[in-house]
């Protein structure tokens, strides 16, 4: 066991764990921040996508060893400091874009990577940034909905919700 400091959320947080502990379990177990979930734990679902220093990452395949002083972001963590959510939680909110719920945490995670560096994304790019989330509910069509609304592209209610 060794100790990580690590800056989660804007918090400095310290844990004591195995260096190769996943990040996902060291957020879920040490941190209580359960909204980050596990799907495969191979890296091939994106359920547990989080951001480091702003990018999307797979928090299973990420060793706490290899964080240091990256910012961890976590769905607890995207809203602002004021409770105002962000504006992919707010679309998704919008239009109901959930069906179980278990893989959007990831999808909003990445959603919201791929606004900040590409505010207007057509649908290629949505597609292109969002293939690795997968969805046993397949919500993908209300998914990429919410990116436009959230993108500005397109206004909640008739047809922002296919
Ligand atoms: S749980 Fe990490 S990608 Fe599936
Ligand atoms: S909403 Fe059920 S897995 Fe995506």
């Amino acid at each position: 066991m060794s100790k990580y400091t690590l800056n989660v959320n804007g918090q400095s947080r310290t844990v004591d764990v195995a260096s190769d502990t996943p990040l996902l379990w060291v957020l879920r177990d040490s941190l209580d921040l359960v909204g980050t979930k596990y799907g495969c734990g191979i890296g091939q679902c994106g359920a547990c996508t989080i951001h480091l220093n702003g990018v999307p990452t797979r928090a299973c395949m990420t060793p706490v060893s290899t964080v240091g002083r990256m910012k961890v972001t976590t769905i607890e963590g995207l809203a602002a400091d004021s409770g105002k959510l962000h504006p992919v939680q707010q679309a998704w909110s919008d239009l109901d874009v959930a069906q179980c719920g278990y893989c959007q945490s990831g999808q909003i995670m990445t959603a919201a990577a791929l606004l900040k560096d590409n505010p207007k994304p057509n649908d290629e790019d949505i597609d292109g940034a969002m293939a690795g989330n997968l969805c046993r509910c397949a919500t993908y069509m209300r998914i990429r909905a919410g990116i436009k609304l959230a993108a500005g592209l397109a206004t909640a209610g008739k047809g922002g919700a296919q």
